[in-house]
């Protein structure tokens, strides 16, 4: 069972060592381009030396020679996932998954792809990517490219997750951010799902940020929906 992924969307290393603090335990935490791009590959280094787990969020997407190189160093910093997006085309995966492999010591870092971000709407993507597809068979389209590029997986909402393990299968990861506990703040997530809602609809992995960094007990907020998460079936 791997353990929900909180995303550490904070801007600067005092405010992640502030909330890191909390915990008494080893973490799998997601490192995005806002923490990254600010503060550099230091800040990895760090969290590695903590022993955390983690998934670094810089959606990828360039030509593959360019995705190649970058991530044959991404893998030099001993990350456990990172991710491209899928947009960029399966030769472009394959060149990401290559440098991965030629660029780790020991175990190679998951590689997911993005389908379409869950902030697009089918009509934007109709208007602003004229793909005149639904939505849903876009994502699997992405979906299915990236598993024949040999990608272990994507990043999606919970609601194509049924429609991913079913096509793709319960291998496949489907690693899955708006995650709240039933009640909680949505902010500006539009489609939110519970811990076990996610784990009944097919997701492998949760990310979850603000229903456990901006909660008043972070710690409590983590256990109670890394507890759901485990407990469904
Ligand atoms: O605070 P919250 O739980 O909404 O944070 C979700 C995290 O997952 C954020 O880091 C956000 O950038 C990320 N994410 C997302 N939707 C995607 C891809 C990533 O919310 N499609």
């Amino acid at each position: 069972m791997t353990r929900p992924i909180i995303a550490l969307d904070f801007a600067t290393p005092q405010e992640v060592q502030g909330f890191l603090r909390n915990f008494s335990q080893q973490l799998y935490v997601k490192v995005g381009m806002e923490y990254y791009l600010q503060n550099g590959p230091d800040v990895i280094r760090s969290l590695k030396e903590q022993g955390h787990s983690i998934f670094l969020d810089l959606k990828l997407h360039d030509i593959p020679t360019t995705v190649h190189k970058a991530m044959k160093g991404l893998a030099g910093l001993g990350v456990d996932m990172v991710n491209v997006h899928a947009a960029g085309g399966i030769e472009m995966m394959r060149a990401a998954k290559e440098g991965l492999i030629e660029g780790s010591s020991s175990e190679v870092p998951k590689l997911i792809a993005v389908t379409q971000l869950t902030s697009t709407t089918e009509l934007q993507m109709q208007q602003d990517q004229l793909i005149q597809s639904s939505l849903l068979e876009s994502v699997l389209h992405y979906a299915s490219c990236a598993h024949k590029a040999s990608l272990d997986g994507v990043v999606c909402s919970v609601h194509e997750s049924t429609m991913l393990r079913e096509k793709l299968g319960s291998e496949f990861y489907k690693v899955t951010p708006g995650i709240r506990l039933a009640g909680g703040e949505q902010h500006d997530q539009k489609r939110v799902a519970t811990p076990a809602d996610a784990k009944t609809l097919g997701s492998t992995h949760i990310v979850v940020g603000r229903a456990i960094t901006a909660s008043s007990d972070p710690v409590a907020a983590y256990h109670q929906i890394k507890q759901e998460w485990s407990r469904s079936v």
